[in-house]
């Protein structure tokens, strides 16, 4: 059985984040093929082409922690019906320098996460124009717009609702299938 190490990128940096904690109900629901680490994005500082030439220790370590997974996971919330500030300056510096795209071949998929009814929908459709420039192959369906009610995950990841733990578990299964598609057609240069 092959396994794969799959980089989350929460893209919330809120310490009570609803996305940190469907991150951790997706920890509990996948297949035992998928090994999922945290890629934190809270300590990069502001994105400046000014950085090219010698990127900071910081931005170094979160490109190599990109590089060492084999596909990335997106769990992000909606800020103003788009992408949160954080995430998207995380995804700025691993997209540099030119010609050094962390993402490039990297298989992803997206999911969040917010107590409004369409759970996401526009951020995630916005991070999907994002990574479709960064070049990283992403799971077209299952989409998972998750409407959070107090109460559906707990502290410690548990979700308390049968048939969101069902849908999340397929989102996980799918994700699996994914990348073992998009690995098997264009291996890891490692
Ligand atoms: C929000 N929230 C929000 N929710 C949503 O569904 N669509 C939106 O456009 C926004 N916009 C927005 C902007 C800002 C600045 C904040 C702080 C919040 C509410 C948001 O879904 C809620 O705060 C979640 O708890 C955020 O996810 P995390 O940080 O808890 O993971």
């Amino acid at each position: 059985m092959s396994k794969y190490k799959v980089g989350y990128l929460v893209g919330s940096l809120s310490s009570t984040s609803i996305n940190r904690l469907l991150s951790k109900a997706l920890i509990r629901v996948a297949p035992t093929e998928l090994e999922l680490v945290e890629i934190p994005i809270k300590d990069l500082p502001l994105y400046s082409q000014d950085h090219d030439a010698d990127f900071p220790p910081v931005a170094r370590a979160f490109k190599q922690a990109i590089a060492d997974v084999d596909a990335i996971l997106f769990v992000t919330p909606e800020f103003n019906r788009s992408i949160p500030g954080g995430l998207k300056n995380a995804i700025d510096w691993a997209s540099r320098p030119w010609g050094q795209n962390s993402f490039a071949r990297k298989p992803s998929g997206v999911i969040g996460t917010s107590p409004g009814s369409i759970g996401t929908a526009v951020a995630q459709s916005q991070l999907r124009g994002v990574l479709c420039f960064c070049n990283a192959p992403l799971m077209n369906t299952v989409e998972a717009y998750i409407q959070f009610k107090p109460g559906l995950i707990t502290e410690d990841g548990q979700i308390t609702d049968e048939s969101t733990a069902d849908f999340l578990r397929n989102y996980m299964n799918e994700l699996h299938a994914f990348i073992v598609r998009v690995l098997t057609v264009l291996p890891r240069v490692t």
